[in-house]
């Protein structure tokens, strides 16, 4: 006799009330060798069911046409920028997972969400499953977020399995589990962490997509990731789900969700947001102006970036600082990976002759902001040489572009935006790609293009 855990498929030669392999309790159940080597064996099992005639039989084929959709409706979430992070707002049946590293604001935005979305535009009703939190914690937090009292409904459930009678009762149609790492299984003993992370998880998840479905409502799943920003266990989930947005790196005040997978809209969206006290607010596109200089106070080793992500350009002022290293050289920025600054310091060394492998290198950003965009190489250049020369360039300047190995400065997308940004908020001369095509827009003529093929003709800008 042999026993098969009903979960993960394990064969044993002996009961045991745990599952070893996947952790769950109770799975365990009594098989006859035969019938299992006959279920394991993959080629058998094909072989004895294999026959055109039958799989007609057994398969539906649709066409396009045949297909009917139910068009999916859409919610407001009360925030332009979470909004549009979502491509409109919460889709009604969809499954959005929320991470992010404890403290970082995940509970805030989603009360805030919550009581929005039960005050504003069409009202929905709500039930958040606070399991971290007492409801004497959500009910301070909701004094702070001035959230009045309407049909947002609170419980501290901790078990998943009886979260379905909730959402029955109170006729929910958004659903916010608060969050997953807190959750239980009937069947296990204690939180996931503890027990069997993936498959409590998995259930977890595999629960919410039915409700979604069968109760036809939106499930937030809020989940802590580590410091380092992996989602350890959410990992094994982010199939199942409709939408993942993450609460990427919090610096200073501001606060940004990154879309990282999304059915209902594009997945390059960012939001930005800054804490309060009493909240997260939006910053709106008229003010994603993190430069914090002014041409008075312009400085050595500063350039400003036109950066773009997600569909927005902002400005950012990069900030270099080099200096002389006694062992081998360092790069200290946590900002900017430091590879992509090793390479642009690797490329002016071998262009400009300077020596940047004897010098340490720190690399900064207004407002601590996090750079992706390879847009920004070429502010990063001018101001690490900047920097090494001790001297400011000759005016307040942007720029853009991608620089080669070779030192070529590579041509870039989405310069209409970035132009923009620069008009709106004054800079004097952008520095741009030799092959742009796009022209600043006519608002801007006081704006001073100027365009360059190679890396070696920076120099000529602090002179
Ligand atoms: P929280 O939303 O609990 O983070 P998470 O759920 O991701 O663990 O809290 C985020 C932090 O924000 C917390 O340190 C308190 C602070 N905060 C404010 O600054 N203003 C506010 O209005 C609120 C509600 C929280
Ligand atoms: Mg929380």
């Amino acid at each position: 006799m042999e026993y098969r855990c009903t979960e993960c498929q394990s064969s044993y030669s002996r009961w045991s009330g745990q599952c070893p392999r996947c952790g769950l309790w109770n799975t365990l159940v009594e098989t006859s060798p035969t019938s299992m080597r006959g279920h394991n064996s993959v080629a058998s099992a094909t072989s004895a069911r294999y026959s055109p005639h039958k799989l007609q039989e057994e398969i539906h084929t649709h066409t396009l046409d045949q297909i009917t959709t139910i068009p999916r409706a859409q919610y407001s979430t009360g925030s332009s920028e979470f909004d549009r992070c979502l491509g409109g707002g919460l889709v009604l049946g969809s499954v959005l997972l929320l991470s992010g590293e404890p403290g970082i604001g995940k509970s805030t935005l989603l009360l805030q969400t919550a009581g929005k979305m039960t005050i504003d535009g069409t009202p929905v009703r709500c039930l958040y499953i606070s399991a971290e939190e007492s409801l004497q914690q959500q009910s301070l937090r909701a004094t702070r977020l001035a959230i009045p009292n309407n049909t947002l409904f609170f419980s501290q459930e901790k078990n998943i399995a009886r979260i379905e009678s909730g959402i029955i009762s109170t006729k929910a149609q958004l659903v916010i589990i608060d969050s997953i790492q807190a959750m239980r299984h009937e069947l296990g003993t204690s939180s996931f962490m503890s027990d069997s992370p993936i498959s409590l998880l998995r259930n977890i998840t595999a629960l919410a997509r039915e409700w979604a479905e069968t109760h036809h409502c939106a499930i937030i799943l809020a989940a802590h990731v580590t410091k380092e920003g992996s989602i350890a266990g959410p990992k094994f989930v982010e199939h199942m789900v409709d939408t993942i947005v993450q609460f990427d790196k919090s610096y200073h005040e501001y606060r940004f969700i990154s879309v990282r997978k999304n059915r209902f809209g594009s997945s390059n969206e960012i939001a930005i947001f800054k804490m309060s006290s009493t909240g997260l607010l939006d910053i709106t596109e008229a003010e994603q102006n993190f430069v914090k200089t002014s041409a008075t106070t312009w400085a050595v080793g500063t350039c400003i970036c036109a950066y773009y992500e997600g569909t927005r350009s902002f400005l950012i002022e990069i900030q270099a600082l080099t200096v002389s290293a006694y062992n081998a050289n360092k790069v200290f920025s946590d900002v900017v990976d430091t590879r992509k600054i090793f390479r642009i310091a690797a490329v002016l060394e071998k262009c400009l002759a300077i020596p940047f492998s004897q010098q340490n290198i720190y690399i900064n950003t207004s407002g601590s902001m996090y750079i992706r965009d390879s847009g920004a190489d070429l502010s990063i250049a001018l101001a690490l040489l900047s920097a090494y020369k001790n001297k400011a360039l000759t005016q307040m300047t942007c720029a853009v572009g991608e620089i080669s190995l070779s030192g070529m400065i590579r041509n870039i997308e989405h310069m209409p935006a970035r132009y923009r940004q620069c008009s709106n908020f004054g800079i004097p001369r952008i520095i741009v790609p030799q092959d742009t095509t796009e022209l600043a827009p006519k608002s801007s003529s006081t704006i001073k293009v100027k365009k360059i093929s190679h890396i070696r003709d920076i120099a000529a800008l602090l002179e």
